[in-house]
């Protein structure tokens, strides 16, 4: 199959497309002919070796995590799904191989593709949105109930979902992004927008039950001010701190939490409902080729990227 592929870390020019051999499906998964692969800022952190300590990889590697597409094979225990379903996945932690013609993924992480959605957009969804859903779920305790939520980064591949879901969820929720983005985060429903420009959000009167920054560009103590007495502040951002601040919030009615996604196929299926319930659609700021893939590395790399990047795999060739 054709794929793109690192054989050292580096910058973006480390990405190549070749010929490689296409995986095998073990009993318990599926192989997906991938039909487009989303982005997301891990990709790049691997790619540069950032990451080397935590989550070490062997070479050659297919990056990419997010996949839409189509089963074309499936292992001897698979029950919950047939060749021809058209379905996406957030692939494992540690295998990825999402910028792959085709890809192995367990039937555990696999949902079936939300009808309304275009391959493209079902790509976009699933590592960005398993992140907003079970940090505002699990971490933040988000209920059907009227929370005030606000969201950091609410312009991001996590912060633009993260807006929906609150939302979905019957949240009362604000936005924090650039001046660029104002509108597009006030079209999504947000009920307010903070342009991070204009006004420091850590410093407002108004008081929330979640704080949830899916940038990790705040921290707990910063935040505790703006929380409800029970209030919980989540951050996507790994740090010494947060987990010092987690471990001394259990003494404390506020609480600080870490979100670390993890693919699971029924909270796919969640947001596949959110989705066919037009309660939640990605926002695309760009689709590639995969030729292109070193400038939407860089492009990702800008941090200022509106929802997601998205790779078509469409003239990737078998
Ligand atoms: N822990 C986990 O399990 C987990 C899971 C997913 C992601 N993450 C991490 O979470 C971060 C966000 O992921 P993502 O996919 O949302 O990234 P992304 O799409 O690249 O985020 C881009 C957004 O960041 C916003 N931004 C940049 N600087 C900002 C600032 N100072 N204040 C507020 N917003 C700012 C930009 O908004 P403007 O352009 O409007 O400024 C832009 O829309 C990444 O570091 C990623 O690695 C962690």
């Amino acid at each position: 199959m054709n794929a793109i592929v690192i054989d050292q870390y580096g910058s973006p020019e480390v990405l190549q497309t070749r010929r490689i051999s296409t995986p095998l499906v073990e009993d318990d998964e599926v192989l997906v002919k991938v039909r487009a692969a989303s982005l997301n800022p891990v990709d790049y952190k691997i790619r540069r070796g950032d990451l080397k300590k935590v989550l070490p990889i062997h070479f050659p590697k297919v990056l990419g995590y997010d996949i839409a597409g189509e089963i074309v094979g499936v292992g001897a225990k698979v029950r919950k799904f047939k060749a021809g379903d058209e379905v996406f996945a957030m692939l494992s932690t540690t295998e990825m191989g999402g910028y792959g013609g085709y890809v192995a993924v367990s039937e555990e992480n696999v949902a079936i593709k939300p009808i309304n959605l275009s391959f493209e957009e079902a790509a976009a969804l699933p590592l960005a949105g398993l992140t907003a859903l079970q940090a505002l779920r699990d971490k933040g305790h988000l209920t059907e109930r009227n929370q005030q939520v606000l969201i950091n980064g609410a312009s991001g591949g996590v912060g633009h979902l993260a807006i929906q879901i609150a939302l979905a969820r019957g949240a009362s929720v604000v936005g924090v992004c650039g001046t660029e983005h104002v509108e597009m985060v006030r079209n999504l429903g947000a009920d307010a927008v903070i342009d991070y420009h204009r006004q420091d959000f850590t410093q407002l009167s108004a008081q929330y039950d979640i704080v949830f920054d899916a940038v990790g560009k705040s921290s707990y103590p910063e935040c505790k001010s703006i929380l409800h007495e029970h209030g919980r502040f989540v951050t996507t951002g790994v740090s010494p701190e947060i987990f010092f601040q987690i471990g001394l919030s259990i003494f404390t009615k506020k609480k600080a939490r870490l979100v670390s996604v993890s693919p699971k196929g029924e909270d796919l299926a969640l947001l596949a409902n959110y989705a066919e319930e037009n309660q939640l659609k990605p926002v695309i700021e760009n689709i590639y080729r995969p030729e292109e893939i070193p400038r939407a590395h860089q492009h990702l790399e800008s941090e200022h990227v509106a929802g997601k990047l998205v790779l078509s795999m469409e003239d990737a060739g078998d």
